[in-house]
């Protein structure tokens, strides 16, 4: 939502994995990284860590990767805007996003 600037909604959630577990009182940090911007969809990938009070210390306990989809003010999916991928990181991991994307794609169709 913060790239589009609309409302997104979660069109599906691959890959949750969980690693660790938390417990009662840990302090958890959740980050998001918008791996590609589609025409109306969006790859975002989130990582769940565990963090200590007192050392700030941080271990992964869970991640997943999610596809949200902009909505028009009709509630119909909108563009997005484009994605400027501004390190080789960046960009390989938007290529990454695009091959999931078309396999599944490729996947559906074959369905
Ligand atoms: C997500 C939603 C808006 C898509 O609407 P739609 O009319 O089926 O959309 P379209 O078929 O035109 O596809 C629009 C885009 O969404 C993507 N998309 C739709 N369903 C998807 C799915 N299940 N997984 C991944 N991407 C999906 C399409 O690939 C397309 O991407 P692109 O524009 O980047 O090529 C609709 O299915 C919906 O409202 N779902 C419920 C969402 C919800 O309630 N979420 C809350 C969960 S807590």
């Amino acid at each position: 939502m913060r790239h589009c600037g609309r409302v997104s909604v979660t069109a599906r959630v691959d890959a949750l994995e969980f690693k660790a577990p938390i417990k009662v009182g840990d302090v958890v940090r959740l980050t998001a990284r918008l791996n590609a911007a589609f025409t109306s969809s969006m790859e975002i990938a989130v990582r769940v860590e565990v963090e200590h009070a007192v050392t700030g210390a941080r271990s992964l306990c869970a991640d997943a990767r999610a596809t949200f989809v902009n909505l028009g003010d009709d509630g119909k999916p909108c563009r997005v805007p484009a994605l400027l991928a501004e390190t080789d990181d960046d960009r390989r991991v938007a290529a990454q996003a695009a091959e999931r994307r078309e396999r599944r794609r490729a996947a559906e169709r074959s369905n």
